[in-house]
């Protein structure tokens, strides 16, 4: 598995908030001060730098850090973030910090908080002589923005999903159909606006395709207005050394009764089709074309891959 340090440096705990974040969705991961920073994290795959930027800078303790560590550093993927009130002052920061470490997957200035009446007086001084030259108010200014947060966070974690080492393609997806056929029920998750739904279901999988069948009820209520939908199918929690699931995105389209797709699905998962067709009630059929399957496969170690794998649908 692929692990994330997030090593960062915060006054009023703006940065502190955003690398904590980051840590949560990029999981398995560990944030930590350069001041708690061990040598041991040095093996972890991916590495986040983030700073506050001060009067133009980021600060000292970073730069510090990466001038002591640049040896370590240059072997790693990293991905960069400030927190900053002027995105010009990120982004030239950025773009310097780019240039030493050469190996920079992505960065982004991301929007900081100001509160005045928490200043330490040395900052606010030095914040009321800033901003006369600069020529901007001194008032608090509240530019973090939890979703652009979220964004970066999801687009870092696709580069980190990008570094997994892959395993053979056929290879890799001859286990996913044996997986799929070897299972029949799965939780289907449907989602609109505030409204979500997960939906234990039996299913079919053909050839790229999931295959379901519907009395009806609140998921259509979702799929109608939203056709994004996820899956999960898995096996009961046995230990750590013997984790198999996998999480499916998919689009899903309803077919209608009248359609001749309608009845090769039928008799695909071997239902007698006048026996459907005379039921007092409609049986709706899901079809949902597979996108992508995140894997997770504790079996894959012992063959000698990652035991995550992500295989995308054409
Ligand atoms: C004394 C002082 C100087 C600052 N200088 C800058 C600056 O030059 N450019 C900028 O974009 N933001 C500046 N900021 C805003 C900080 O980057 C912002 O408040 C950030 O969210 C602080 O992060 P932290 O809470 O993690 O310490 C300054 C803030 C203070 C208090």
């Amino acid at each position: 598995m692929q692990k994330t340090l997030i090593i960062y440096e915060s006054k009023y705990g703006t940065t502190e908030k955003i690398a904590k974040y980051l840590s949560l969705v990029l999981g398995p991961a560990k944030y930590c001060k350069t001041t708690e920073f061990n040598g041991e994290y040095k093996d972890f795959n991916l590495i986040i730098l983030g700073s506050p930027i001060y009067t133009g800078k980021i600060v000292p303790k970073i730069s510090d850090f990466i001038e002591k560590n640049i040896d370590w550093l240059k072997t790693k993927k990293i991905a960069l973030f400030c927190t900053c009130i002027s995105s010009k002052d990120g982004d030239e920061n950025l773009i310097k910090l780019e240039k030493t470490l050469r190996n920079v997957l992505t960065k982004k200035a991301l929007g900081g908080i100001l509160e005045l009446n928490k200043l330490n007086e040395a900052d606010s001084l030095a914040l009321k002589e800033f901003s006369k030259i600069i020529g901007f108010n001194f008032d608090d200014i509240d530019n973090f923005n939890l979703e652009e947060v979220i964004n970066y966070a999801l687009e870092i974690k696709s580069l980190k999903d990008d570094l997994n080492p892959l395993m053979p393609y056929l290879q890799l997806k001859n286990a996913i159909e044996e997986f799929l056929n070897s299972h029949n029920t799965c939780t289907l998750s449907t989602s609109y606006k505030e409204r979500v739904r997960s939906t234990p279901i039996e299913y079919t999988y053909n050839n790229g395709f999931i295959y379901l069948i519907s009395e009806g009820g609140e998921k259509f209520a979702n799929l109608l207005l939203n056709n994004k939908v996820s899956m999960a199918v898995y096996e009961d929690y046995s230990g750590m050394n013997n984790l198999a699931g996998m999480q499916i995105t998919g689009i899903a389209s309803i077919i209608e009764k009248n359609k001749e797709e309608y009845k090769d699905i039928i008799i695909m998962k071997g239902l007698n089709l006048n026996f459907i067709n005379n039921m007092a009630v409609n049986m709706n059929i899901i079809k949902i074309k597979i996108l992508k399957i995140e894997f997770l496969y504790s079996k894959f170690k012992k063959l000698g891959y990652e035991p995550k794998q992500i295989f995308i649908y054409d």
